[in-house]
């Protein structure tokens, strides 16, 4: 029998942390590739090591986690049903309480609660950003953390503040370690999202980040390119003027930017008074 030695513990905590593991999602481990032999087609045989008699991935004995796994909704289904539950939200509380209730997504397992807006659902501009950070998940509201309060300071330099405009995240959960949400996961948030805009309905749109920009906006170019230049977001009703400047906790890691965000913030507040 191996004796618990606490600094092996110490280290073995330490590495997981470094590697962005920090939530905690059940006592046992799960094999998450279960799910993966479950999806074989008839007559397939998983991969061997995968199958091996009496290993940890013997469906018939898989961990009560993986059928959680597997109560995830394949891929297109979820993005389908996201589009259906989206479209039945007849305003901003509705679909905040919609995507309360939504199992399609696997961020929800992980983050501690939903992070859907922040700010004055009928401001004329509304900024969004990529997804919740740490600070995000634990209070509950976007943009709370320290890339959140130097938002306000610029905010504040265009004489703007929580009051005066709306804000929000593609992806409403916290990915795990702040990870970067994957293609999949933000496909089904996209919906999601699209609904919002459409429901708050603002003069202007501002994307934070690009993550943000390429999303909404379907913009490749570097953010460096495509910042401070006006496009059209489609709500699918109508136009609103959209722009995309670079994410606040790019410019807390790179000061020099802040020139041309603030130049960015000088336009919009242009456009916000002509
Ligand atoms: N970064 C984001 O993109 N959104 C937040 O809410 C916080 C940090």
């Amino acid at each position: 029998m191996t004796s618990f030695d606490p600094r092996k513990a110490r280290e073995l905590l330490d590495f997981y942390l470094d590697s962005g593991v920090e939530t905690l999602v059940g006592e046992t481990p799960v094999m998450r590739f279960a799910a993966a032999t479950m999806a074989l087609p008839a007559g397939k045989d998983p991969p061997r090591a995968m199958a091996a008699p009496g290993s940890s991935v013997d469906l018939a004995r898989a961990a009560p986690g993986a059928r959680q796994a597997n109560a995830l909704p394949a891929p297109e289904e979820a993005v389908m049903a996201a589009r259906e539950a989206a479209k039945s939200a007849a305003t901003l509380d509705e679909l905040r309480a919609i995507l309360d209730r939504f199992e399609g997504c696997g961020l929800k397992a992980t983050a501690t609660q939903l992070v859907f807006a922040d700010g004055n659902p009928s401001a004329r501009l509304m900024l969004v950003g990529e997804a919740p950070g740490r600070d995000e998940d634990i209070e509950g509201r976007p943009f709370v953390g320290r890339s959140g309060k130097l938002l306000d300071r610029m905010l504040a330099a265009i004489g703007l503040d929580r009051s005066s405009v709306y804000i929000a995240n593609v992806v409403p959960w916290r990915p795990p370690g702040n990870r970067e949400p994957s293609p999949h996961e933000t496909a089904i948030c996209l919906p999601f999202i699209r609904r919002q805009i459409e429901l708050c309905d603002p003069e202007i749109l501002v994307c934070l980040g690009k993550p943000s920009m390429q999303t909404l906006l379907e913009i490749n170019d570097p953010i460096s390119k495509a910042r401070g230049r006006w496009f059209s977001y489609h709500t699918g009703k109508r136009e609103i003027r959209a722009m995309a400047t670079f994410h606040p906790a790019f410019l807390l890691r790179s000061p020099l930017q802040k020139r041309l965000a603030w130049r960015d913030f000088l336009a919009i507040k242009k456009a916000l008074d002509g």
